[in-house]
């Protein structure tokens, strides 16, 4: 039996295989609230047979989305929103959902990347005065965001153990925090976003200070027996940036709070960065988490490929794979993963025909018959 399909705790919570959909922003809400496109959206991933579905990134207050399309957890209508888009998944599909719960800090105010994805001026229609750790923009020319004070960073806690509660009336069976691509978090523990000389900034121990604030909020806030669990990314690409030492640090701080995985992406916090971009190009940087922590770690980044992602698993560099353009591609994903390794999945019974007559084996219980 292929590993890729060997069941995986993330705390309590059990997953039928080690195949995740990372999260994708698709900057197609209103005033934070899903719509129908949503519940196509999501509704199509979760019949895809992965092990988790992670909601894209979902901010925890108006200036915390990076569009103002992204979907947000911060009032009773989003709330009342996602409760429609889950009730619809969860009566057709048995898969785990878990939510991300991010603020975008200096790159909030954006534009969407099908419109170019630049900054929005502040007094312009969907723009907003922006927030981060220090004045320093995210790119030369664009306007700077306002330093928090200890009143912001206080609303922030505030607004992430919120929606953490709102997350959990939804029946969300797991979180992760976003702490990785440049976003706020991410621009607290990078010395090149974070300038500041009190005890959030300057050293590796206080630029950890805040985003380990906001998982100990969220844990309290979220049920104890659900597990949540953080987004890095593993290096800022830039000389002088956030690093693996920082990253394995890190870990080891949010390990001991209790946290049940760590998801390991890169980048995000620099326009200097230089990615060396190819297959499973980031699962060198789970691989040292998962063996120097310990940790339930999640490999992301150009896994596209069936064997791949089973020799991520078989050789023990990750717990478990996350892919997100791939899942767009190609949506069954893990179907075609389990008919190329010899393994089973779920599928609705609706689809059980579609079985090819080279994997009789593959759909778990389909059975059928006619008159
Ligand atoms: C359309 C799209 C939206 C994304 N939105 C998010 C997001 O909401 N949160 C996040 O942490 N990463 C986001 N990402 C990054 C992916 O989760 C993933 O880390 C990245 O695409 C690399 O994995 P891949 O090679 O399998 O696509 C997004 C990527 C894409 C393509």
């Amino acid at each position: 039996m292929p590993h890729l399909f060997d069941p995986l705790r993330i705390g309590r919570l059990e997953l039928p295989n080690r195949i995740l959909v990372a999260p994708m922003c698709q900057y197609s809400a209103v005033d934070g609230t899903p719509g129908d496109w949503h519940l196509i959206h999501l509704g199509h991933l979760a019949l895809s047979g992965a092990g988790l579905l992670i909601v894209e990134a979902t901010a925890v207050s108006a200036e915390g989305r990076i569009t103002a399309g992204d979907l947000g957890l911060y009032g009773d209508a989003n709330e009342a929103g996602l409760a429609r888009v889950l009730a619809a998944v969860r009566a057709h599909a048995p898969i785990p959902l878990a939510l991300q719960l991010a603020h975008a800090g200096r790159k909030a105010s954006s534009r969407a990347p099908w419109d170019g994805g630049a900054q929005v001026p502040a007094d312009a229609p969907g723009g907003w005065q922006t927030v981060s750790s220090s004045d320093v923009p995210h790119a030369a020319g664009e306007a700077p965001p306002r330093a928090l004070d200890e009143a912001g960073l206080a609303k922030i806690r505030a607004d992430f153990a919120a929606a953490a509660r709102r997350a959990a009336r939804l029946g969300f069976d797991g979180v992760e925090v976003h702490a990785a691509h440049g976003y706020l978090l991410h621009q607290f523990l990078s010395p090149l976003a974070n300038r500041r000389a009190d005890r959030y900034g300057g050293s590796l121990e206080n630029r950890m200070r805040f985003p380990l604030e906001i998982f100990e909020a969220v844990r309290d806030a979220f049920p104890a027996d659900r597990p949540v669990w953080v987004r890095v990314s593993a290096t800022d690409w830039v000389e002088g940036g956030w690093d693996i030492d920082g990253t394995l640090a890190f870990a080891r701080a949010l390990q001991a709070r209790g946290c049940d995985a760590i998801h390991v992406s890169s980048g995000g916090v620099s326009p200097q960065q230089r990615i060396a971009v190819g297959p499973g190009y980031q699962v060198p940087y789970a691989a040292r988490v998962k063996a120097e922590t310990g940790m339930v770690t999640v490999a992301v980044g150009l896994i596209t490929e069936p064997v791949q992602a089973e020799t991520i698993i078989a050789t023990g560099e990750a717990d478990a794979v996350s892919l997100a353009r791939a899942m767009l591609y190609d949506p069954r994903w893990p179907w075609h993963a389990a008919a190329a390794l010899g393994a089973r999945v779920t599928a609705p019974r609706q689809y059980w025909r579609s079985q090819p007559r080279a994997y009789k084996d593959l759909f778990e219980n389909a059975h059928f018959g006619q008159r």
